[in-house]
């Protein structure tokens, strides 16, 4: 990989892989670590055949101007990210299709190098900008995107993939929020840096409570907790339309609220 200017040899090092803790993150080559990709997704997922993202569509990612990350304990691939070249706004972009770390692995911050080096990859070709979607019920994933990576929302797709064979998806419908990582934006280095996103938060901010009871009803009440998604999926669109961005989520009375701002005042 040629980089020009100051720090080229660093940088380049530092894409060949990153080994911190015991884990190593780079980007995987081959059938067979695009295999190990496949099995983590097996594993975290735990989707039907029908919807496993297969070893060819690691391959065409790789060989496209995507990407596929992988983080590795010794031999054994325990996370990956994975991300398709798009085309958004006359520019370049990557739509990060899966991320995933085994469950063991969690909350060890290996979920957050993996998207940093993917932000030094892009960056290192001219990309600025990497999307993603996510479910708004699974507030770990939302605390990740905002107040980890600084990333924000400003679009939201009822049923995006349709009904999944996933026990994540719960059987229902797959409405996502689609994370976006504008990479070099200040709200994103304040984070990368430690800082909060923003000082505070925009006095006409708004907030939507994903109530703590969710989790439970998902498994035990179907019906219940598909009425609260598309009772919360009105909120969304209706503040989304209105021009606000998602920016974070924080503890709520009865649950994890997010906070959606106006987006032309930030
Ligand atoms: C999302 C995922 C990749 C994150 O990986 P990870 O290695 O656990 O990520 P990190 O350790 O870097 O960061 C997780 C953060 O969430 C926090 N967290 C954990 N559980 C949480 C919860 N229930 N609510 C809020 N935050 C939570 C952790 O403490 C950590 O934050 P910290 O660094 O401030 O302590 C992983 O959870 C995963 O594979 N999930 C299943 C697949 C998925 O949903 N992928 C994303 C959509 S494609």
């Amino acid at each position: 990989m040629k980089l020009r200017g100051r720090g080229k040899t660093k940088r380049t090092l530092h894409l060949n892989g990153e080994l911190r803790n015991g884990i190593l993150i780079r980007s995987c080559h081959g059938i067979a670590e695009f295999e190990a990709c496949v099995l983590v997704e097996r594993n975290v997922w735990q989707s039907a055949d029908v919807d496993v993202v297969p070893i060819p569509l690691f391959v065409v990612a790789a060989e496209t101007g995507g990407q596929v990350i992988g983080a590795f304990h010794g031999k054994e691939l325990v996370g990956f990210t994975m991300a398709i070249a798009g085309w958004r706004d006359r520019k370049p972009f990557l739509h990060s299709h899966m991320t995933a770390v085994l469950s063991a692995y969690w909350d060890r911050g290996i979920g957050r190098r993996l998207k940093r080096f993917q932000r030094d990859d892009a960056l290192s070709r001219g990309i600025h900008l990497i999307e993603w979607t996510f479910d708004p019920l699974i507030t770990k994933n939302a605390y990740f995107n905002f107040m980890r990576l600084g990333a924000i929302a400003r679009r939201y797709l009822p049923n995006a993939y349709g009904i999944t064979t996933s026990p994540l998806h719960a059987g229902l419908p797959t409405d996502r929020l689609v994370a976006e990582w504008h990479l070099r934006s200040a709200r994103v280095l304040r984070v990368l840096a430690g800082k909060r996103a923003t000082p505070a938060f925009s006095k006409k901010a708004a907030r939507i409570t994903i109530p703590a009871s969710l989790e439970e009803l998902k498994a035990t009440d179907p019906a219940a907790a598909a009425k609260i998604q598309s009772e919360l999926r009105a909120q969304f669109q209706h503040w989304l339309g209105k021009g606000y961005a998602a920016t974070a989520v924080a503890p709520g009375k009865s649950g994890v609220d997010y906070i959606l701002e106006p987006w032309k005042s930030l």
